[in-house]
């Protein structure tokens, strides 16, 4: 029998309540005790397990976000954080740790591996920004999320001939940004991955209101070096260029409490059921996360610090949608 431990760290993601389940479930399947972590890398240095049985993990699914709790921990970033964090683990007789998380939460296991403790992730952020991953756990609900309000707003966009602008999370990755631009038919989009000026921006609204559109809508990633709040000031003070009235919403984390949708509940439980695989196979050290449609595990080192770029030719395809 192994004893396993499990936590979700860094921002909640949708469908993160699915990979619990499935670590749970499927470890306690093969006789296993499992342990959840509160809080994440906090809750582990200070000691806040508890026993996860089936019943425990019941009813969670469509929940959003997660049951155990989530946190970001300055002190995880130590090389003494980690040490009592695995003096944690070891006093607990834990084998091996599932870290449900984003890129900054799998750079903290992968330091953890590096300490010699067996760790699988589970590739789980609304950013889209790991690689080992064509898709992270959360980024279709958020996307989702994402597009209601673009489509609401381009209702009363065109009610009012206004212009919108909508920033959307993704820390330094425009992922959310380019698909719910593209999806949402978007007259411009900035990302941080191919910077365009504000001028630019302004150009294409005028034009959209040249062509008689009813609206203009454009979507930043609050990465971009021209965000909501630097392209409102910019056009502020060059109000008379535009064409239209301009309005900004900032959707924040609206995106990332939503329920999670079917492809985040089936991805999470895909997810969670495949990282205990790996523990059964002593596969450590690995990311697991979706590549061409295939649920892989791919070693730490393949996916830390590896750039996940954006396809350019999806941007080219949302510019000529515009016109
Ligand atoms: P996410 O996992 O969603 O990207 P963060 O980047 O905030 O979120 O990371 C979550 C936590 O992971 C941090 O609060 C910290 O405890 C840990 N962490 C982040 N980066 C590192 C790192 N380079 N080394 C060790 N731990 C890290
Ligand atoms: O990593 C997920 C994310 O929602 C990013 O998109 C965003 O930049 C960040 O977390 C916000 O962090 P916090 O929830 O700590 O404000």
């Amino acid at each position: 029998m192994k004893r396993i431990a499990v936590l979700t760290s860094g921002g909640d993601a949708p469908g993160m309540n699915a990979a619990i389940r499935a670590v749970v479930r499927t470890s306690i399947e093969r006789g296993w005790e499992v342990f959840g972590v509160e809080h994440g890398y906090r809750g582990l240095l200070n000691g806040e397990f508890v026993p996860l049985n089936r019943r425990d993990v019941g009813g969670i699914m469509q929940l959003g976000g997660t049951i155990l709790g989530s946190a970001r921990c300055p002190e995880f970033k130590t090389d003494e954080g980690r040490r009592k964090a695995v003096r944690e683990l070891n006093r607990r007789g834990v084998e091996a740790l599932v870290v449900i998380g984003g890129n900054g939460s799998q750079a903290g296991a992968q330091a953890l591996y590096q300490l010699g403790f067996p760790v699988v992730g589970v590739a789980s952020t609304i950013d889209n920004d790991l690689a080992g991953s064509d898709i992270t756990l959360g980024v279709d609900t958020a996307l989702n999320i994402a597009l209601e309000a673009i489509d609401r707003l381009k209702v009363t966009a065109s009610s009012h001939e206004r212009a919108f602008l909508v920033e959307v999370m993704g820390r330094n990755c425009g992922y959310l940004a380019l698909m719910a631009g593209l999806a949402g038919g978007a007259e411009a989009i900035c990302v941080p991955e191919f910077e365009t000026s504000p001028e630019a921006v302004a150009e294409a609204i005028a034009t959209a209101y040249e062509r008689g559109k009813p609206h203009a809508l454009i979507v930043v990633a609050e990465g971009a070096r021209y965000n909501a709040t630097r392209l409102a000031e910019y056009f502020r003070e060059h109000n008379e260029e535009l064409g239209f009235q301009l309005r900004v919403t900032i959707l924040g984390h609206v995106q990332r409490g939503g329920t999670p949708g079917a492809f985040d509940r089936l991805l999470g439980t895909r997810f969670g059921a495949y990282a205990v695989e790996q523990i059964a196979a002593d596969n450590y050290g690995v990311l697991v996360g979706q590549i061409k449609g295939e649920i892989v595990a791919t070693p730490y080192d393949q996916v830390i610090g590896q750039p996940k770029p954006l396809d350019p030719r999806l941007l080219e395809l949302a510019n000529v949608l515009a016109k």
